[in-house]
């Protein structure tokens, strides 16, 4: 297992330094009891599951931070995360991800002041995550960048001319090189300016305006490839128009740090590995787990983020992005991960663990995870539903939700013996 940033681990570590123990706090009377936005719980057993439905985070709601608005294929909205953090732990306690994406647990636990700690198998999702928690200037991030010698570049795939237009291409390469010197990946305490630059220019390889390098492309977080993006120029009638690459991250820079940087906050833990082994971790040291992990073999992560990985200097084709096409194996996965919650959790601390639907409803991953749990040691308290669209007619969620057009978030909640 690669490790990055690592410099906390006595602190991370140290149960006795801890400032509260798990929470005890009636979450499934919470649920059934809550009525924030209008409605009232629909609770329902299905299966002998207990299934709490409700609005419980909205559209309406106030915004999430600007820190969060980076763009990540099958990311959770950080009303997620942040609806059991509030619920569940205390400034200062730890909050885990084991399948981090775009961090957006550790970065939303740290907004809350508590220590965010993160893990991903793919070493982008620290990439993405670690200047966040950490954000300069943008008068930092000026100077850097007028101090960057873009002439400086080196040889660059020609496919690339698909993306961008050769003087900008000559830019990236240029700001590739510099970043590498700086901030290389195998770096835990990269220099943090650049370390923020690279984020930025991650996310604005490839989109679909021209507040990114690219022509006109697909979202940012489904890089299309070579050949589709040769393809997509053709139907267009256009090739990729120059770029002003400072001028780009600025913006984005500028858009990140709307709402203002990030408070102070615990020291933070990232790791790069399997989600099933997190040795670095302590036992019994964290409060809550907020997770999302791949659904079966939907989406395909290591072919979305290929340019960025390029970028990064991350060679992508290593990484063993856990792709499962049978429900056994993904159930098997499953159970893997959950142990290791378990033995990080502290008694009392609670997993949050999110899946979505797939196959148009007809699996029901929650209930692989309910299963995947049920010789662990761990209180299976219920599947909460997120439900954008409440319908009462919808009575049995559990089966008929896939056919009535909401959209939800189904979230497997245990709490550790
Ligand atoms: C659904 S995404 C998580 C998105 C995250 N909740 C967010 O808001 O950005 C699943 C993540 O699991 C990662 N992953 C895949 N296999 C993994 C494994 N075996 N161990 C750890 N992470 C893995 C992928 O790289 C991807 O970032």
């Amino acid at each position: 297992m690669l490790s990055a940033d690592l410099s906390d681990l006595p602190l991370f570590g140290d149960r006795a330094e801890d400032p509260s123990p798990g929470r005890h706090v009636d979450i499934t009377g919470h649920l059934t009891n809550f009525a924030n936005f209008g409605q009232r719980t629909l609770v329902e057993r299905t299966e002998s599951i207990p299934y709490f439905v409700n609005e419980f985070w909205t559209a309406g709601q106030r915004q999430s931070h600007s820190l969060h608005e980076v763009s990540y294929r099958a990311c959770f909205k950080a009303q997620l995360p942040e609806f059991f953090i509030r619920l569940l732990t205390q400034p200062g306690d730890t909050v885990f991800d084991p399948f981090m994406g775009r961090g957006t647990t550790p970065i939303q636990a740290a907004l809350m002041g508590r220590r965010p700690a993160g893990n991903d198998i793919n070493p982008l999702s620290t990439l993405l995550t670690r200047p966040r928690l950490n954000p300069p200037s943008v008068a930092q991030v000026a100077e850097r960048l007028s101090s960057i010698d873009w002439e400086d570049t080196g040889e660059q795939p020609d496919e690339l001319l698909a993306f961008y237009h050769p003087a900008t291409l000559a830019r990236l390469s240029a700001l590739q090189g510099w970043i590498a010197r700086e901030a290389p990946v195998a770096d835990a305490s990269p220099d943090p300016v650049a370390d923020w630059i690279r984020m930025v220019a991650i996310n604005r390889l490839s989109g679909h305006s021209p507040g990114f390098f690219s022509g006109r492309s697909m979202p940012p977080n489904q890089a299309v490839s070579v050949k589709s993006q040769l393809r997509i120029n053709e139907k267009l009638g256009v090739s990729p128009p120059p770029r002003d690459v400072i001028a780009i991250i600025l913006k984005k820079t500028r858009t990140l740090l709307a709402d203002g940087g990030m408070p102070e906050h615990p020291p933070h833990a990232l790791m790069v590995g399997t989600a099933d082994h997190t040795p670095e971790i302590a036992d019994a040291s964290i409060a809550l787990v907020v997770t999302s992990p791949p659904f079966l073999d939907i989406v395909h992560y290591a072919a979305d983020n290929w340019l960025r990985c390029w970028f990064a200097g991350i060679d992508v084709g290593a990484i063993d992005i856990a792709m499962h096409r049978t429900e056994a194996a993904w159930e098997a996965m499953v159970k893997g991960v959950l142990l290791e919650q378990a033995r990080i959790l502290k008694p009392g601390g609670h997993v949050a663990f999110e899946v979505g639907e797939v196959r148009n409803g007809k699996v029901l991953l929650e209930r692989l995870v309910w299963q995947a749990a049920e010789d662990l040691p761990f209180d299976r308290l219920g599947v909460m539903v997120n439900a954008q669209v409440f319908t009462k007619t919808a009575n049995c969620w559990g089966v008929s939700n896939g056919k009535s057009g909401t959209n939800t978030n189904r979230i497997v909640l245990l709490r550790r013996r």
